[in-house]
């Protein structure tokens, strides 16, 4: 496969060598390839080539923010910050218009995932958890909760709130989230005595000696914008399994539905991987199946802020929990 790549990518570079006219038309195609060969080099170690390989890229394509962004995520993935900050922002000033230069602009400076940002200004999600929360420990009589990826501290903060409540343990795998969620707790005095936050993963935390018993409440949101992706399951089995009380113990959020429906956007798709039959004229790959790079299996986008988004199919379930990881109803849980 590496070497059907580095043959592409070498074939796409002769020919805009021999003619650069041909630049717009294999503008799509030529970051497809630059794309697909440079996490070769990366799946292989070969940094400095990456690296060489955008050179060149760029000697063709100047200033394109695609480019760059590609170029930018690279220096992000080896840690190489300060590089990557000034190859997005380069990417965000040629065009204001791209919303993932923003985005990944924002990302690698906070070193904040930008998701939080959004997640504490969707009212409706905290208000689902919030009254959730406080329905099984005001009239559930649930007294010890387990917030497991508290983040920026939220639901413990409204798990607080409830008179009936007697300890909050709070679990942050994040260094950076857990200094917010410790300054958080700080801030708010009335949580001093009632909280402990532990900087582990929920899966490491040992009953006896990270947390004294088991708890009767487990909240989390720790469903990405695919469920899946931040590791709900075997997150939610080991909590059932070892955190959790027996007898009476509850998760929230306890159902999930995954819809889907079609989309066209030309702006979407230019993010993503588009094959058609002008490619196979340059690329290889008959014999090969392209799957998803595992570890960024999906991303999220408001698509309202997308102009040319369009749905194009009806909306349906595609996948629901309908047996509940732990059984029993949560009131006012509609979105979440
Ligand atoms: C989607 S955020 C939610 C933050 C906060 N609870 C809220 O609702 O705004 C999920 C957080 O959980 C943390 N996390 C995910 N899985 C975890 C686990 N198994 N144990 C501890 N932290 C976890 C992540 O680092 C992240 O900060």
């Amino acid at each position: 496969m590496d070497e059907k790549l580095s043959e592409s990518w070498n074939l796409i570079v002769e020919e805009l060598k021999e003619d650069i006219n041909k630049k717009e038309a294999r503008k799509e195609l030529f970051t497809f390839v630059l794309k697909c060969f440079c996490q070769e080099l990366e799946r292989k170690g070969k940094i400095e080539e990456i690296l060489k390989t955008f050179e060149t890229a760029l000697k063709f394509y100047g200033q394109d923010s695609n480019i760059l962004i590609e170029l930018g995520s690279f220096f992000a993935k080896f840690n190489r910050d300060i590089e990557a900050i000034d190859i997005f922002s380069q990417a965000y000033s040629n065009d204001e218009n791209n919303l993932r230069a923003y985005q990944c602009l924002l990302n690698v400076k906070s070193k904040i995932a930008r998701w939080h940002f959004q997640m504490l200004n969707d009212e409706e999600r905290n208000e689902s958890f919030r009254k959730a929360i406080n329905y099984w420990i005001e009239k559930g009589d649930k007294k010890t909760v387990l917030d497991i990826g508290t983040g920026t501290g939220i639901l413990s903060l409204y798990a607080s709130k409830c008179s009936q409540v007697k300890e909050i343990f709070a679990v942050e795998s994040d260094q950076i989230m857990c200094t917010i969620a410790a300054k958080v707790f700080n801030e708010n005095k009335e949580m001093d005595k009632l909280v402990k936050l532990i900087h582990k993963n929920s899966t490491e935390i040992i009953v006896g000696k990270d947390i004294p018993r088991k708890c009767n409440l487990v909240v989390s949101e720790i469903l990405d914008c695919g469920i899946f992706g931040e590791g709900v399951l075997e997150t939610f089995i080991h909590a059932k399994e070892h955190l959790l009380e027996k007898d009476g113990g509850k998760i929230v959020p306890h159902k999930v539905i995954v819809n889907v429906a079609g989309y066209n956007s030309k702006f979407l798709c230019s993010n993503s991987i588009l094959l058609n039959e002008t490619f196979n004229e340059y690329i290889f790959l008959d014999n090969y199946r392209l799957v998803a790079d595992r570890s960024d299996p999906y991303d999220g986008e408001y698509v309202d802020k997308i102009k040319d988004f369009k749905i194009v199919t009806n909306t349906c379930a595609a996948l629901e929990s309908y047996e509940p990881i732990i059984s029993g109803a949560v009131p006012n849980m509609n979105h979440w």
